[in-house]
């Protein structure tokens, strides 16, 4: 059975970089690792009495489910004002509860941040990681995947130059690499 891997973007536009980055790295996957696409746009915010009081919203109960199933999982993030995006962090508090119960813990995974400036999302791309280091996401450190001057990637066409394509590649070699050394 194919392994399953979570992708989770960060920017919730219809033309977003991230969305693009993360089709592509879906197509890079070898035989036998499966994209599987988890939206989180439509969660809503986390609050904890919800879970206390047994009002889960279905969105909740849908994500919570699909992502325990993934054996990995990629982030694919913006960094707004310096940081990740809120969508990120509400899905993972989301899918860090209710105690005892975190979807997350021993995962392997990718952070990739990707910015139309220079710095390439650098400060998303480290908050992010810092959550997850507490909710023990196993997460690959290199290469490191930033990508800069997002919009300077693609040509005209809309397709990703080839040298950025073996960037992509590499980094997901990277990545079966490390997932197979933790899962055997
Ligand atoms: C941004 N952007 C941005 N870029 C950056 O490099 N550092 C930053 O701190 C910010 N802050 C920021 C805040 C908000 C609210 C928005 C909407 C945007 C610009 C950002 O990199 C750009 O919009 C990207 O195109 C966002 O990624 P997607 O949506 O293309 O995946």
């Amino acid at each position: 059975m194919a392994r399953k891997i979570g992708f989770i973007v960060g920017s919730l536009r219809k033309d977003s970089y991230n969305k693009k980055i993360a089709k592509k790295f879906a197509t890079l996957l070898p035989d036998g690792f499966e994209a599987v696409f988890l939206e989180i746009g439509e969660l809503p915010l986390y609050n904890e009495d919800l879970d206390v009081e047994g009002k889960i919203p279905d969105a909740w109960t849908k994500f919570r489910e699909a992502a325990k199933t993934m054996d990995g999982v990629f982030f694919f993030t913006p960094e707004y004002n310096r940081s990740l995006p809120a969508a990120i962090k509400n899905a993972l508090d989301v899918g860090s509860r209710p105690y005892g119960e975190s979807v997350w813990a021993k995962k392997p995974g990718l952070v990739v941040s990707a910015s139309v400036g220079p710095i390439a999302g650098f400060g998303a791309n480290h908050h992010l990681r810092q959550s997850l280091v507490f909710l023990d996401v196993l997460v690959l450190q290199q290469p490191e995947a930033y990508i800069g001057s997002v919009q300077n990637t693609l040509n005209e066409q809309g397709e990703f130059l080839e040298d950025t394509v073996e960037f992509f590649q590499k980094i997901v070699d990277e990545y079966i690499i490390f997932f197979n050394k933790l899962t055997d």
